[in-house]
């Protein structure tokens, strides 16, 4: 055989096999507009993070003398910890700035914000911000991967991919990634919710089927474009469901949400509600929860409850965002997703 031919035949079937799909972008802004398979792509990576994130594990090195920058201009706890926590894990070095929102004045001081960090050596932005939008904003302003940790309304990929994550770990189905025949509940305040929004999509592009329910003002008829079903009917939502994400009430964001008495009243995760849920389901929730509100504690604490998995979980999804998007930059080798 010529050498050319060679050459070629030999070389066709090693390049398929060296190309697993990849996030094909240096930024994590949303899933709404991601393929499945970079979908998938994420979670095969934090499942291969997973046994790192855990106690006692000695951290890995693909970041070393990187740096990760938290921009937190909103409250939050478990995603700011949980993006520290997963830079650690990778050996990079962590910046924290948290800043009220209030004394943010967003267009100018953010640009300017975010300069200063990158001039300060970050090659990551992660970025909370109350506007929908910042994240994708910040990407036209700094040479740095950004991460979206939550934009107003918008998106929280990072948070839609450990609720995935937590779920296919619970039906065993993290080898496949096909979630077909899982049916999925998510339940309370939709309008305002980030979460809800990646939750579908993520869930949706495995193959679930989501059902969403809330009151009426809080759950708008748009989130049938999204691909799931709607009711305003928790019991139809809950019934014969494999998993249910409950949502907390944004007071901060609903101005017309009425009492949280009587919002209790119709809308709470009691023992007997979820009663309707399949054997074996798990309930889940993205906190900070409103124990009484939309979850009665008894449930909170039951053995179905995984909001400390959640949690946990946050960590090895976020090492594999990072990992992911410091690669599509180029500034880490393709080996270093192979943890
Ligand atoms: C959520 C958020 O901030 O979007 N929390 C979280 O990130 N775990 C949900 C919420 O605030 O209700």
């Amino acid at each position: 055989m010529p050498a050319r031919a060679r050459q070629r035949t030999a070389a066709r079937p090693a390049a398929r096999a060296a190309a697993p799909p990849r996030w094909p972008s240096p930024h994590i802004l949303g899933l709404q507009d991601a393929k499945p398979n970079d979908i998938r792509a994420l979670l095969r990576l934090a499942l291969r993070c997973e046994p790192h994130a855990r106690p006692g594990a000695k951290p890995l090195t693909a970041l070393t003398g990187r740096t990760v920058a938290n921009l937190f201009l909103e409250d939050s706890t478990r995603t700011r910890l949980s993006f520290t926590l997963a830079a650690r894990r990778l050996s990079a070095i962590t910046l924290d700035l948290t800043t009220n929102a209030s004394s943010v004045n967003k267009g100018e001081s953010l640009h300017d914000t975010a300069k200063t960090l990158v001039a300060m050596g970050a090659d990551a932005i992660v970025i909370r911000h109350a506007s929908a939008g910042a994240a994708l904003l910040l990407t036209r302003e700094v040479d740095a991967c950004i991460l979206n940790a939550g934009d107003g309304r918008h998106e929280h990929p990072t948070q839609g991919l450990l609720d995935a994550f937590a779920i296919g770990e619970a039906f065993s189905r993290l080898k496949s990634l096909d979630f077909s025949g899982i049916r999925v509940a998510i339940i309370g305040d939709l309008a305002n919710s980030r979460v809800a929004r990646s939750d579908i999509a993520a869930l949706t592009a495995l193959g679930a089927s989501v059902i969403c329910a809330g009151p009426k003002p809080l759950a708008p008829d748009e989130f049938r474009a999204l691909g799931c079903d709607l009711t305003h009917d928790p019991d139809e939502a809950l019934e014969g469901a494999h998993a249910v994400q409950m949502l907390r009430v944004q007071t901060e964001r609903a101005a017309a949400v009425g009492s949280l008495k009587e919002y209790a009243d119709a809308w709470q995760l009691t023992p007997e509600r979820a009663g309707r849920l399949r054997k074996g389901a798990i309930v889940m929730h993205p906190g900070p929860m409103n124990r009484g509100v939309e979850i009665h504690p008894s449930v909170a604490d039951s053995a179905r409850a995984r909001m400390e998995r959640q949690v946990a979980l946050g960590v090895p999804v976020r090492m594999a965002c990072l990992l992911a998007a410091f690669h599509a930059k180029k500034l880490i080798p393709a080996s270093a997703l192979k943890p």
